[in-house]
């Protein structure tokens, strides 16, 4: 067993790798059981898409379920799970950790928030987030099942070809640094499904189109 994550060596590893992720039941987790439950059970049920491309112009083959779309600005999408997802994100607990992660006071605000899951042989290949949206600060993965092998969020270091490999288990969350680039590498098999969502200091227009 590794160590309990601390909140200082947490933002340590942020800074320095752009990453952290925290295993489900740690204290510093800002999921309880209850939440994360029900997000799982909002993700199963909500109406998913099959997607071949992404937004991004990246290669990758993936399911996805919307909660808020983030195209020209961010809007809920109508169903009967968005705003039941976004109330458990928005909790002062989830905001609180991000903050102390991201380092800053600012107001958060959420832009996209979306199911995605991968199959067997599928994988999301390597992107950039800032890409769908200059002002992404953090995309935050929850992860919602452990059965599959592969799948592993890959961040690699800026522009240099080292990078650091997170294997999410059931409920980790993972915050990852948009201006860093990664990847979701080959699922070998079972169904490797998450819930993204991307905060940003910005609720306005989506620059990428400006
Ligand atoms: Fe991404």
């Amino acid at each position: 067993m590794s160590p309990m994550n601390s909140i200082k060596s947490l933002k340590a590893s942020y800074n320095k790798k752009g990453t952290i992720m925290v295993p489900f039941g740690e204290k510093l987790n800002p999921l309880n059981d209850k939440d994360f439950y029900n997000l799982k059970n909002y993700c199963e049920k909500v109406n998913k898409e099959f997607i071949k491309i992404g937004d991004a112009g990246e290669k990758n083959h993936l399911l996805v379920g919307r909660f808020m779309t983030d195209k020209k600005k961010p809007e809920v999408v109508n169903n009967k799970f968005s705003k039941k997802v976004l109330s458990i994100l928005k909790k002062p607990k989830m905001k609180r950790f991000i903050k102390s992660i991201v380092n800053t006071n600012k107001k958060l605000f959420l832009r996209r928030v979306q199911f995605n899951q991968i199959s067997k042989n599928c994988f999301v290949g390597y992107h950039l987030d800032v890409d769908s949206n200059p002002e992404y600060v953090a995309a935050c993965v929850i992860q919602l099942g452990s059965k599959f092998k592969g799948g592993l969020y890959r961040v690699y270091q800026k522009k240099s070809k080292k990078f650091f490999d997170y294997a999410p288990g059931q409920g980790s969350l993972i915050i990852s640094n948009c201006k860093y680039p990664h990847e979701v590498t080959k699922v070998k098999s079972g169904k490797r499904a998450s819930l993204v969502f991307f905060i940003s200091y910005n609720k306005g227009l989506n620059k990428r189109y400006s």
